[in-house]
């Protein structure tokens, strides 16, 4: 029988800001994503968010003040501090910034902070005007000489009704920033260039032809990449899924406009993966205005779109390229064409006839092709698991290229 993975075991501290009630987000984030969260609060937190919510949220009870002798017997700060990979403090005040900088240890999270070796990483959570001030600076200086990453503050309007740098990050980008510190930085500063999503192309205004594509996978790889380091362009097709805060999203509508910002952008790029599904006709007529519905029906003619991934294929010097082949039949033998014909050094092959793969669904089966004539196939996983396999293969390819 496998055994299942650990799952990643996260501290979160939370300390007394209006913001505290993003921390139950945060918590209950963390946990669907997979990772085991323990809580700790400061005694100004509880006034804003109740122990129990945590301990529902994450399923273990949150431990009681400094001094609470029961606690320190069942599980020592020590232990708590040894039991953590990442320590993440979300919303982190001004008063809690003061105390870590200059190492006080006056209640359990600040205690826990000095006793433990994992990474560290602090949302700071304030009103504009104390962000600005120099102490705050000042201590969030001695924080990050000292290796505590700081995520945030985001800019815009505060509880307080004041604008400016001081509402904490949102939950998903702080729980992104605890996944960078959990994940391998084997693609730090790597340019990586994904497309996603499907393409449309417009008869009239108003009607196009498209694909069910929603993007997802793509996006999973962009976010996969993201947290190994890597600096990510995400070429976005129409999609309603929201792309990771941190990568530069370039929006577009037409396998023309995804051709163009694709190709201005490859030279930079040491790693290019084609998760779109692009339109392969679009067309060869657009019309300007709506087409009217009383008159002639008339035939539409379709041409070509221009073929992207064969294109980069031609032109590619050391470059990494990744093309996925959604297939309804004989899914190995198109996909190695394709390899073949795009000069890929990897393909990604789905056969999307399948209701709980490709398409529109959060898990995928797939195959990696490569030149040499390997296949692996993997069995059903999330997309985000398919992701980080693809990007396995990835950094070993980079590794054979350099
Ligand atoms: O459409 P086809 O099955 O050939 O798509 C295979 C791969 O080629 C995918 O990675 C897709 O993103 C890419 N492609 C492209 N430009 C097109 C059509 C497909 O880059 N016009």
């Amino acid at each position: 029988m496998e055994l299942a993975p650990e799952k990643p075991r996260v501290l979160l501290g939370v300390t007394g800001g209006i913001a505290a009630f993003k921390a139950a987000e945060l918590a209950s984030l963390l946990v669907q994503q997979g990772a085991e969260v323990r809580v700790v609060m400061s005694e100004a937190a509880r006034r804003f968010v109740g122990p129990l919510t945590f301990a529902a949220l994450t399923g273990h009870p949150v431990p009681g003040d400094w001094f609470d002798a029961q606690q320190e017997a069942a599980i020592g700060h020590i232990e708590l501090a040894r039991w953590a990979q990442v320590v993440v403090v979300a919303p982190a005040t001004a008063n809690f910034i003061a105390k870590a900088a200059v190492g006080l240890a006056d209640e359990l999270l600040c205690a826990l902070l000095l006793a433990t070796t994992a990474p560290v990483v602090i949302a700071p959570a304030m009103n504009p005007q104390m962000f600005a001030h120099f102490t705050v600076a000042e201590n969030l200086a001695r924080l990050r000489a000292r290796g505590v990453r700081v995520a945030g503050p985001a800019q815009g309007r505060t509880a307080c009704g004041e604008e400016g740098p001081g509402r904490m990050l949102e939950a998903a980008a702080v729980a992104e920033a605890v996944w960078r510190l959990l994940s391998p930085q084997d693609l730090a500063g790597v340019n990586l260039l994904v497309t996603a999503g499907p393409t449309r192309e417009h008869l009239d205004p108003v009607r196009y032809i498209s694909n069910p594509s929603t993007g997802r996978m793509g996006i999973e790889i962009a976010r996969a990449a993201l947290r190994r380091g890597a600096k990510v362009c995400l070429v976005l097709g129409p999609s309603h899924l929201e792309p990771p805060a941190q990568v530069e999203a370039v929006r577009v509508t037409s396998a023309e406009d995804m051709a163009r910002e694709v190709l201005a952008r490859a030279p930079q790029q040491q790693v290019i993966i084609k998760a779109a599904a692009v339109s392969d006709f679009r067309p060869a007529d657009r019309q300007p205005q709506k087409v009217k519905k009383s008159g002639p029906a008339g035939a539409c003619t379709l041409e070509a779109t221009p073929d992207i991934l064969a294109a980069l294929g031609k032109k590619k010097k050391g470059q990494v390229l990744v093309g996925f082949a959604a297939e309804t039949e004989q899914v190995l033998k198109h996909a190695a064409a394709k390899l073949k014909a795009k000069n890929l050094d990897l393909i990604v092959a789905n056969d999307v006839s399948a209701a709980d793969a490709g398409f529109a669904v959060a898990t995928n089966r797939v195959h990696f092709l490569t030149p040499e004539g390997e296949v692996e196939s993997l069995p059903l996983m999330s997309k985000l698991e398919v992701a980080q396999r693809l990007l396995d293969r990835v950094v070993r390819l980079l590794g054979n290229a350099s």
